[in-house]
């Protein structure tokens, strides 16, 4: 598969506990290439914004307050198949049943306050990417 970009977040939970240079080297070990990061925090309705394809689930006002929460570190990720490998290195959402060595089974603290995010397809990925970085802050 040819170069393929994903989109990832720092969630507040592993920004707090000091966890981001251990995420960023697990990444780039990986063999991600980061093309774009900064450090931000969103207020509860940019929250919102984000997951509002989680607006009629049931934890999405809890996710929009945690994720609101703290400094977050965006990222823009490139790789040959980005978002399904991206995807396997965070591991499942509940960390209790993510894989052994996966980022979320390392750092996450809950099903909610999981440490990272992964986009789930292509489509996506763009959506998310172009949600926080514009074309020129991406190298
Ligand atoms: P993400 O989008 O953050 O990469 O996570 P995901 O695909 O593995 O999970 P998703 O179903 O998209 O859920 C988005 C985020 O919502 C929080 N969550 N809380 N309390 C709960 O049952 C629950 N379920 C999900 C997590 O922060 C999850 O990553
Ligand atoms: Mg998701």
């Amino acid at each position: 598969m040819s170069k393929q970009i994903t989109f990832s977040m720092i969630k507040p939970d592993a920004v707090a506990a000091g966890n981001t240079g251990a995420i960023l080297k697990m990444i780039e070990e990986a063999g991600f290439k980061i093309i774009a990061i900064k450090k931000t925090r969103m207020t509860p309705e940019v929250a919102g914004k984000f997951y509002e394809v989680h607006k009629e689930r049931p934890f999405y006002g809890e996710l929009c307050t945690y994720m609101s929460s703290g400094p977050i570190f965006p990222l823009v990720l490139e790789k040959d198949n980005a978002v399904e490998d991206f995807r396997k290195l965070i591991g499942a959402t509940d960390p209790q049943k993510a894989e052994a060595g996966t980022i979320r089974q390392l750092f996450a603290k809950s099903i909610e306050a999981n440490a990272i995010h992964g986009s789930d397809s292509a489509e996506n990925a763009a959506v998310e990417a172009n949600f926080f970085f514009a074309a020129t802050e991406r190298f």
